[in-house]
C-alpha cells in the first residue's frame, strides 16, 4: 500500500482536469502536523504560476475534480493554496485488514532491475578496520532492501587483491613458511603486513626477490599465483568470520576483487588512446578532463598507466564499471565507499561515459558516507592510538550487551542470555551506524548506542518484544486475530496511517540508499504504538470486536517492525 502514490495519482488527474499541463507535479507529502491532515498536496503554487492563475483559485478548481470518495473524509484548502487531505477511518481500517493479510506487508511488486552493490571491499593481508565497517553495514542494508522489493541484486565485494605490494607479501609468506615449516595462520594480518614491509625496507635481498615476484605474478607464474591465492583465501576466511558474526549477507562467491579486471586493463588503455581520450604525457598515459581543473586552472590529468607500465586504482574502476554493465547487465550500480573517494569515482565515471562504456540510462551512484569518529571528534582509534580491529570492537559490544541484559534478566538461562546479548550487542553497533544520515561523519559512542531509550537497537528490539508480549498475555498467536480492524480513536488512526506508510518509506530508502530513513520510521512507529497501547486497552477492551481490532493493529505493528529491522539487518528477539 503506497498512499502517497495513490493520492498523487488522484490529485494529478484532478489538476489536469482543472487545466494543468500533463507533466504537473502534485507534490503530495506526509503532513508535518495533524491539523494539516495526513497528507498535503503542495504543488498548486508552482503550477498556478505557470498557468498565470492564483494558487487558491487553482486549488478550488482542482477540488471540483478531485474524487477521493471512500479514501478521504475531508479535503480542505489552506494557506496560499495547499490542499490538506484527511484520510477516512473506514478506508484506513480496510487497508489495515488487507495489508495484514497480504504477503510482504502488501508492498507492490516492482519491475525487477539488476542492481550491483559494491560494498565492504577490504584489502588482502590487512585486517578489516572500522573504516570498512560503515561500507559493510550500510551496503548490506541496501542489499536487503533492494532484494525485499524484488530486485535482482549482485553483491560485489571489490576486495583490494592486486597491486605491487603482492611481491612483498608473497616473499614474506614464503619466508615464514621456510622458517616455520608450516602454513602460518595469518591470525594477525596487521602484524603480518607490518613485518613484511619492515623486512622489505631493511633487507635488500628480500626486496629484490619481492620485486621479481611482482613481475612473475603479473606474468601468470604458477608458484606466485598459488601464493597469492593463499593470501586472498586466508584474508577472506577471516573476513567471513566477521561477516557471519555481523549477520552480513556476503559470502566467498561475492568476492569480485580488483584482480578480476586486470586482464581488461591493457585493452582499456589502448581503446582510450584510440578514441583520442588518452594521451602520452611525460611517459605516462593520461586522460585530461575539462570537467576537473587543477590548481592552475588547466584540465586535470588522470593517469591511467604509469611510466613503468603499472595500472592504477582508477584504471581498475573504469574497467570495473564497464564489466558491471557489459557482463553483469546492471541497470543500476551503487557504490558504498567513503566520501574521500568521491573525486576518484567521478573521474573514473567521467572517462567511462566519454568512452561510451556505460550508457547514461544505467546509473552509477556513489552512496558516500562520512568517517567514524571517536567521542573526541577525531578518527576512531584505540587508546594507544592504533586502528581498532573490527573483531575486537564486536567482542566489546557483546561483552557490554551481556552485562546490560544480564542485569535486566537475572533469571534468564545462560544460553538464551548469550544469544540475546549477541543480538543486542551486534545490533547496537550496526543500528548506531544505520540510524545516522550516512553522508556525515558519525561519532561512535558506546553509551548512546547501548541505551534502552532513544533511536537505538536495544530500544527497537525491546519495543518489538513489548508488542509480542500483548499476544503472550492474551494467550493467542497470529491465528487468533480473526476480526476486522475498526479505527475509531485518534491514536489508532495515527498508528494505522504510519503502519500503512511502510511501502513509501522502503521505496524512498531504496531510491536514495538512506537506511536512516527506515530507522526514523520504525522509531516513530514504536513511539506511536506505545501511545496507542497506553490509551487504548487491548486485553481489557470490553467488547470482542474492539479487542480484535486492536490486536490486529498490534499484529501489523509487530510484522512491520520485524520486517523493517530485517531490511536493515538487525535481529529481533522474542523476549528481553
Ligand atoms: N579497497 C578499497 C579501500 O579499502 C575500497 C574499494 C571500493 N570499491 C571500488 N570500486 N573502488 O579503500
Amino acid at each position: 500500500m503506497n498512499i502517497q502514490a495513490l493520492l498523487s495519482e488522484k490529485v494529478s488527474q484532478a489538476m489536469i482536469a482543472a487545466g494543468a499541463p500533463a507533466d504537473c507535479e502534485p507534490q503530495v507529502r506526509q503532513s508535518a502536523k495533524v491539523q494539516f491532515g495526513d497528507y498535503q498536496a503542495n504543488g498548486m503554487m508552482a503550477v498556478a504560476k505557470r498557468l498565470g492563475m492564483a494558487p487558491r483559485q487553482l486549488a478550488e478548481e482542482v477540488l471540483k475534480h478531485l474524487d477521493l470518495s471512500g479514501i478521504a473524509s475531508k479535503v480542505e484548502i489552506a494557506g496560499p493554496g495547499f490542499i490538506n487531505l484527511f484520510l477516512d477511518r473506514q478506508w484506513l481500517s480496510q487497508q489495515v485488514d488487507s495489508v495484514t493479510a497480504a504477503p510482504r506487508l502488501g508492498v507492490a511488486a516492482v519491475t525487477p532491475q539488476t542492481i550491483v552493490i559494491d560494498y565492504s571491499a577490504p584489502n588482502v593481508a590487512k585486517e578489516m578496520h572500522v573504516g570498512h565497517v560503515r561500507s559493510t553495514i550500510i551496503g548490506d542494508a541496501a542489499v536487503r532492501t533492494q532484494e525485499f522489493l524484488g530486485h535482482n541484486v549482485i553483491r560485489a565485494n571489490h576486495v583490494g587483491d592486486w597491486g605491487t605490494q603482492f611481491g612483498m607479501l608473497i616473499a614474506f609468506l614464503e619466508k615464514q613458511q621456510n622458517e616455520h615449516h608450516e602454513d602460518i595462520a595469518l591470525s594477525d594480518l596487521e602484524a603480518f603486513y607490518r613485518e613484511a614491509k619492515r623486512t622489505y625496507d631493511e633487507d635488500p635481498v628480500f626486496a629484490e626477490r619481492a620485486r621479481g615476484y611482482v613481475v612473475k605474478l603479473q606474468g601468470g607464474d604458477e608458484y606466485c599465483r598459488t601464493m597469492w591465492k593463499k593470501l586472498v583465501d586466508i584474508t577472506m576466511a577471516q573476513n567471513q568470520i566477521i561477516y557471519d558474526r555481523m549477520n552480513v549477507t556476503l559470502g566467498r562467491k561475492d568476492v569480485m576483487g580488483e584482480s578480476l579486471y586486470n586482464d581488461m586493463l591493457p585493452g582499456i588503455v589502448a581503446d582510450l588512446k584510440a578514441k583520442g581520450l588518452a594521451v602520452e604525457s611525460e611517459g605516462a598515459t593520461v586522460v585530461f578532463l575539462d570537467e576537473y581543473k587543477n590548481k592552475d586552472g588547466d584540465p586535470m590529468g588522470v593517469i591511467i598507466q604509469k611510466k613503468d607500465g603499472g595500472y592504477l586504482y582508477t584504471t581498475t574502476d573504469i574497467a570495473c564499471a564497464k564489466y558491471r554493465f557489459e557482463t553483469l547487465h546492471a541497470d543500476r550500480v551503487l557504490y558504498y565507499i567513503d566520501s574521500r573517494q568521491h573525486q576518484h569515482l567521478m573521474q573514473a565515471w567521467t572517462i567511462v561515459r566519454k568512452a561510451g562504456y556505460v550508457p547514461e540510462s544505467v546509473s552509477l551512484e556513489h552512496h558516500a558516507f562520512g568517517m567514524m569518529l571517536g567521542k573526541d571528534g577525531k578518527p576512531f582509534k584505540t587508546r594507544a592510538g592504533g586502528t581498532i580491529k573490527l573483531s575486537d570492537l564486536l567482542d566489546e559490544a557483546v561483552e557490554r550487551a551481556t552485562k546490560l541484559v544480564a542485569e535486566k534478566n537475572p533469571e534468564m538461562p545462560e544460553d538464551e542470555l548469550k544469544t540475546l546479548a549477541n543480538s543486542v550487542g551486534i545490533g547496537a553497533v550496526k543500528y548506531a551506524d544505520l540510524s545516522k544520515s550516512r553522508t556525515t561523519d558519525y561519532i561512535f559512542d558506546w553509551d548512546n548506542m547501548l541505551a534502552f531509550e532513544g533511536n537505538t537497537a536495544p530500544y527497537m528490539q525491546y519495543a518489538y518484544t513489548r508488542v509480542l508480549s500483548v499476544f503472550r498475555k492474551a494467550g493467542i498467536d497470529e491465528s487468533g486475530v480473526t476480526g476486522k480492524a475498526r479505527i475509531e480513536d485518534e491514536r489508532e488512526a495515527a498508528l494505522a496511517v504510519r503502519l500503512l506508510q511502510f511501502e513509501e518509506t522502503i521505496t524512498q530508502v531504496a531510491r536514495e540508499g538512506t537506511p536512516h530513513v527506515m530507522c526514523a520510521y520504525l522509531y516513530d512507529l514504536a513511539g506511536l504504538f506505545s501511545g496507542f497501547y497506553e490509551h487504548c486497552p487491548i486485553l481489557t477492551a470490553g467488547d470482542e470486536a474492539t479487542q480484535q481490532s486492536r490486536l490486529k493493529l498490534a499484529l501489523l505493528t509487530a510484522k512491520t517492525l520485524k520486517q523493517g529491522l530485517d531490511t536493515l539487518g538487525i535481529d529481533t528477539v522474542e523476549r528481553m
